[in-house]
């Protein structure tokens, strides 16, 4: 997949709807994504950042995105059904969903969080996606869409001190497998990347005192997961991918 080569249209003509779309990985994606074609949904929490993107799509040449300012933390299922009536109504179709929204608090002992961090991660890592992909499924299945979740090691392999954030991604993890066991016969696909470290926020925050120029950019995994979301990668469904 590092040699991968997209054809400058590989998007061309598809809505994909990118949450945590404002910075790190996501942002690196939709840019990404609208430089080969594509129409992006911008999801995010923070307004003036997803404006920053649109802006930058725009400024390149880049099909008009739209933008969703949504608290994933705080978002029901209601207002997941009106999200995904709003795709269908002002942009007809969905050919992928690329979950990059994440909730990270900080490493600490397990006798030092709180059920409200716990919940706040719960919701934004794991129920969030699940229920987004539950509001646009009719979408996704006309479209023969390409859903990524994004993994963590620490999801996989949880050691001391990653507490309720392991916890959350564990448990998308679980809701991965299920789902994709679920649509194993379905016309949409589900995958789990895990980036491993990846310069970006997120890593600031777990890893401060790190140096960090020699870790892959943000860029580096948009290229990965252009393949995952676009049709060269048709046949690959219910993997758990790595870089
Ligand atoms: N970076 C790494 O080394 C690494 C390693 C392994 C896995 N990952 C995974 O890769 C994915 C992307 O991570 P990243 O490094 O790009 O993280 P990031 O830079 O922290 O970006 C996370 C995004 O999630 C959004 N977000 C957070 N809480 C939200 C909420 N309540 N509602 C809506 N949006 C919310 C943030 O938006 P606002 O800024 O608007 O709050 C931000 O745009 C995550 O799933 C992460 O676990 C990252």
């Amino acid at each position: 997949m590092t040699t991968y080569s997209p054809a400058p249209d590989l998007l061309k003509n598809r809505v994909i709807l990118v949450t945590g779309a404002g910075g790190g990985i996501g942002r690196a994606a939709a840019l990404a994504f609208a430089r080969h074609g594509a129409t992006v949904i911008l999801l995010g929490r923070k307004v003036a950042k997803l404006e920053k993107v649109y802006d930058e799509i725009v400024q390149t040449g880049g099909a008009q995105p739209a933008i969703f300012p949504v608290d994933l933390s705080a978002a029901t299922d209601a207002d997941f059904e009106a999200i995904a009536e709003a795709i269908g109504y002002q942009l007809g179709r969905l050919d992928g969903i690329l979950h990059c929204a994440t909730e990270f608090e900080n490493l600490a002992p397990l006798d030092q969080e709180c059920l409200a961090d716990w919940v706040h991660m719960f919701k934004v890592n794991a129920a969030a996606p699940a229920a987004i992909n539950r509001s646009c499924a009719a979408m996704l299945a006309a479209a023969e869409a390409s859903v990524i979740l994004i993994g963590e090691t620490h999801g996989h392999a949880p050691t001391a001190y990653w507490g309720g954030f392991a916890v959350s991604k564990a448990a998308l993890e679980a809701y991965f497998k299920v789902q994709a066991d679920e649509w194993s016969e379905a016309p949409m696909r589900i995958n789990l990347f895990t980036p491993g470290p990846v310069h970006s926020p997120q890593r600031m925050k777990t890893h401060p005192g790190e140096e960090k120029t020699h870790l892959p950019t943000c860029e580096d995994m948009a290229l990965r997961l252009l393949y995952l979301i676009g049709p060269d990668s048709r046949e690959v469904r219910g993997q758990f991918v790595s870089p």
